[in-house]
């Protein structure tokens, strides 16, 4: 009997809005050939409705999907909202309402697609970050005195929670044991930070004893974002907390050519609710409304649902399209120097499935 899953559909704004329906072209053609079947139940939360009704979502929005199977999200954000109101006012409520601590984003140099370091060939590049997602940097505590004064104060506590650094170190832990290389580096700044990041490392050399066949290193994250660009060959799966996964998860991507083809996914590996699958980068003002944008961060998130949902077969068919389409020179948009517009792309990708 075919599976449905429920999944709620969040384009929100930008080019979210153009890369959503090649994701979703995709995943109906890889579910026909596979016996999946999607009830897709769309939402506008967007800037578009904070305008319109002073909210990104509904005040029950959270309520309504908790039941779902998967949250398929484009991108939230535009310049006539402050960006901090876009953020916290639907993307930070998702990920921790739904406990989605970890977020999953898989960097990898394709065959057929040009890295801007030279001498980098397809093998050299392919790690994971795994990013913690529901505390450190990313809080609301804290506060402005003083206002506009000379004498104003301004306070940004971090968050790190025992519970909450163990869970994301055991997840990466785990990924690494199931990878061939098994090797796992912790990005950390105990040199600076002296509180919360000396806690981090205390974990990470903690937790390691309990897998000692996992080879591990820390580097501060100054030294560690270098290290991405001379060395991309040398990591295999990298953790870090909430701010420092985000800038590495934004450079190393860059580093294989495009922020346009990386994926992500937040995720509840209790499954006690939905998780959620976005591409890494954002609305992206400066091309939106062209049809430009490229489609295969979402389409490579759809997969990274597939995986999540037990459909590892059906995962592995949208990756293998996307290296076919990549390595033979297939169209592209122009993000990779090609000339092909969004749909292209998404129609090129699911005919390759
Ligand atoms: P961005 O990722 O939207 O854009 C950065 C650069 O990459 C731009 O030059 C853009 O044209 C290019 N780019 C991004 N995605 C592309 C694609 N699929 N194809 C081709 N080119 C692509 O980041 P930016 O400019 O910092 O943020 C724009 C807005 O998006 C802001 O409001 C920001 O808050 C929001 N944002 C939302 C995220 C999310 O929803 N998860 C993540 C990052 C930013
Ligand atoms: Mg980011």
């Amino acid at each position: 009997m075919t599976k449905t899953y429920k999944i709620a559909v969040i384009p929100g704004d930008g080019i979210g809005k153009e890369v959503v329906p090649e994701g979703i072209r995709v995943l109906e053609a890889v579910g026909a050939k596979f016996d999946i079947a999607f009830q897709w139940d769309e939402k506008d939360w967007s800037c578009e409705r904070w305008q319109a009704t002073g909210r990104m979502m509904p005040e029950d929005a959270l309520e309504g999907i908790r039941g779902h199977d998967g949250i398929f999200l484009g991108a939230v954000g535009w310049p006539t909202v402050p960006d901090h109101v876009s953020l916290w006012g639907l993307l930070i409520p998702i990920r921790r309402e739904f406990r989605q601590y970890v977020n999953l984003r898989p960097v990898r140099l394709f065959e057929g697609v040009r890295s801007p370091l030279a001498d980098r060939a397809p093998g050299d590049i392919d790690f994971m970050i795994v990013r913690e997602n529901n505390e450190g940097e990313y809080s609301e505590m804290g506060g402005r005195l003083n206002k506009g004064t000379p004498d104003e104060v301004v306070i940004q506590e971090n968050i790190f929670t025992r519970k909450g650094v163990d869970r994301v170190l055991r997840y990466a832990f785990d990924l690494a044991q199931s990878r061939p290389k098994k090797h796992l580096t912790s990005a950390t700044k105990s040199n600076g930070i002296i509180h919360t990041m000396p806690f981090w490392d205390e974990c990470f050399a903690a937790m390691a004893k309990d897998y000692p066949d996992i080879r591990t290193d820390q580097f501060h994250i100054d030294i560690l974002t270098a290290h991405f660009v001379q060395h991309p060959d040398w990591f295999d799966v990298v953790v870090g907390s909430n701010l420092f996964g985000d800038i590495l998860s934004d450079l190393g991507p860059a580093v294989t050519g495009t922020i346009g083809i990386a994926p992500s996914a937040n995720l509840n590996p209790e499954r006690e609710f939905p998780s959620m699958f976005e591409p890494v980068h954002g609305s992206a003002p400066d091309i939106a409304g062209q049809g430009i944008a490229n489609p295969i961060g979402q389409i490579w998130s759809g997969a990274m649902m597939l995986d999540h949902l037990g459909h590892p077969e059906a995962a592995r068919a949208i990756v293998a399209a996307i290296e076919r389409l990549l390595a033979e020179k297939g169209p592209r948009t122009r993000d990779m120097g090609g000339t092909a517009d969004t749909v292209a792309v998404g129609k090129a990708l699911a005919d390759l499935i």
